[in-house]
């Protein structure tokens, strides 16, 4: 049985924030929450937060995600930590000790940590630095590691030590109980350290395994902005290396973010600046332009969107052409073969096969049928100050330009709405309707001419 506990009270002062450093976001989530999802990765029977700074906020943000939530009201250390969360620890598990902070280690790197434990080890990841100022060096005799000590209280001979102390380790729930019980804060720094179970250890002739992440950044911590910054880079990167190899043709990888789940076909391109949050799937072949967002949105095969184009909560079928500077919004479903052109708003609209909305319109809570041709400048009047109301438009459909739709109205199959009309009743099917006054010329009427100033 994996029990984890992740360490997450710390204040983060260099973050300059009120929000609790463990929910500053990266890839659109919390620090916290990449620490948990490895949690889960790893599947541990239980996963436990140790919470402190900011109160309440820590759990709430993390609710849904099935955790114990400790708090640590004051922060004694490390040690500390772990000895809140000790109670709600099985004696017959074993526990894996994360950071909250520490968001990109991969799960292959804590699995032998956690193997080591199973085979009645300490698991100890470790990773040698060009500068360890700061970090708990890793003290070995023979070759074997003896105990940790904190930069604060190490000596010059130790501090030259590059070997550093990543606070991650594993080991039987029941020795860390034993160990963390005698525990003192008779340091520089007065406080509970956990790094001295390591010591403890190997008094009782507990073997320490340790381990190397494969690459440093998967121990790195986030203590300000800038490594936030940072962090957020690599983690990018790494993206757009998987999408890369799988065959997604990325015009910059460097301008590309990801914050949740960007799943490709074959043949997708991708040109620079786009941003994809939530889930994400394009079709086989799709194109996106420079420039779009992408939010929580099914695009099918096929489809071409072009520069600056905003899709949030929407269904994008076959074949599609959208954009330049197309937004189309939640409750959106496009069938196939749609055209939506530049400085167009969709929203909790159906628009079926064929159909066209070239320019600069506003189409909401709208039902349009296949091959409609929506003239530029045509805006459905979905709201009468105090509800919304569907406009329904048939098969064939063509509506002229500057044309006002208000709802709740209907336009039958194969209407035609003249240029300019403001329909107020619904327009029959296979006829033109035309609101607007039949075109006169005044013969002979003249420009009024610019008075001359009284001097
Ligand atoms: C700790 C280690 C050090 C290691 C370094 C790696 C100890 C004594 N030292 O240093 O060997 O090189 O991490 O970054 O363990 N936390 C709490 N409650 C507390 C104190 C800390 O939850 O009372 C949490 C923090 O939120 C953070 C983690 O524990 O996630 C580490 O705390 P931090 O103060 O950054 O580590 P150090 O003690 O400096
Ligand atoms: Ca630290």
């Amino acid at each position: 049985m994996l029990e984890i506990l992740i360490l997450a009270a710390g204040k983060g002062t260099r973050m300059r924030s009120d929000l609790p450093k463990v929910l500053h976001k990266l890839a659109g989530k919390p620090l916290l929450g990449h620490v948990v999802d490895n949690a889960h990765a790893l599947g541990a029977t239980q996963t436990c937060v140790v919470y402190g700074f900011g109160g309440e906020a820590v759990p709430q943000a993390l609710a849904d995600d099935k955790l114990t939530f400790v708090l640590q009201a004051e922060q004694h250390g490390t040690g500390h930590a772990v000895q809140q969360a000790l109670p709600a620890l099985a004696d017959d598990s074993v526990t894996l000790v994360l950071y909250g902070d520490v968001p990109l280690t991969h799960t292959a790197t804590l699995q032998p940590l956690v193997a080591a434990a199973r085979a009645g080890k300490l698991g100890l990841l470790t990773v040698t630095l060009a500068d360890p100022t700061g970090y708990g060096r890793i003290v070995r005799e023979h070759g074997q590691v003896t105990r940790i000590v904190e930069h604060k209280d190490a000596t010059d001979a130790e501090r030259a030590i590059a070997e550093v102390n990543t606070g991650i380790l594993a080991v039987a729930t029941r020795h860390l109980k034993q160990w963390i019980a005698t525990l003192k804060n008779d340091n520089a720094q007065g406080e509970y350290y956990l790094t001295d179970i390591i010591a403890r250890a190997v008094a009782d002739g507990v073997a320490i395994e340790t381990h190397q992440p494969a690459c440093e950044w998967e121990v790195l911590g986030v203590n300000s902005k800038a490594q936030l910054a940072q962090l957020e880079r690599i983690h990018q990167n790494e993206i757009a290396q998987a999408l890369l190899n799988d065959g997604v043709t990325l015009m910059d990888p460097a301008r590309l973010d990801v914050r949740g789940t960007l799943s490709c076909g074959r043949d997708v391109s991708i040109d620079v600046n786009c941003v994809f949050e939530g889930k994400v799937t394009l079709g086989d072949g799709v194109q996106v332009g420079a420039n779009c967002v992408l939010r929580n949105v099914t695009v099918a095969a096929g489809t071409q969107i072009d520069a600056f184009t905003l899709i949030d909560d929407a269904e994008i079928g076959e074949i599609n052409r959208l954009g330049p500077f197309s937004r189309i919004r939640p409750g959106t479903r496009l069938a196939r073969d749609v055209h939506v052109g530049n400085f167009v708003e969709i929203k909790n609209s159906q628009i079926d096969d064929g159909s066209k909305i070239g320019h600069l319109s506003y189409i909401g809570d709208t039902t349009m049928g296949k091959q409609v041709n929506i003239g530029a400048g045509t805006i459905t009047c979905n709201y009468d100050g105090a509800n919304k109301h569907r406009t329904v438009i048939g098969d064939d459909v063509f509506v002229g330009s500057d044309t006002q739709l208000v709802a709740p109205v209907s336009v039958g199959k194969g209407a035609t709405l003249g240029a300019g009309t403001t329909l107020t009743k619904d327009a029959p099917a296979g006829e033109l309707t035309l609101s607007r006054p039949k075109q006169t010329t005044i013969a002979g009427w003249t420009r009024p001419v610019k008075l001359k100033k009284e001097s």
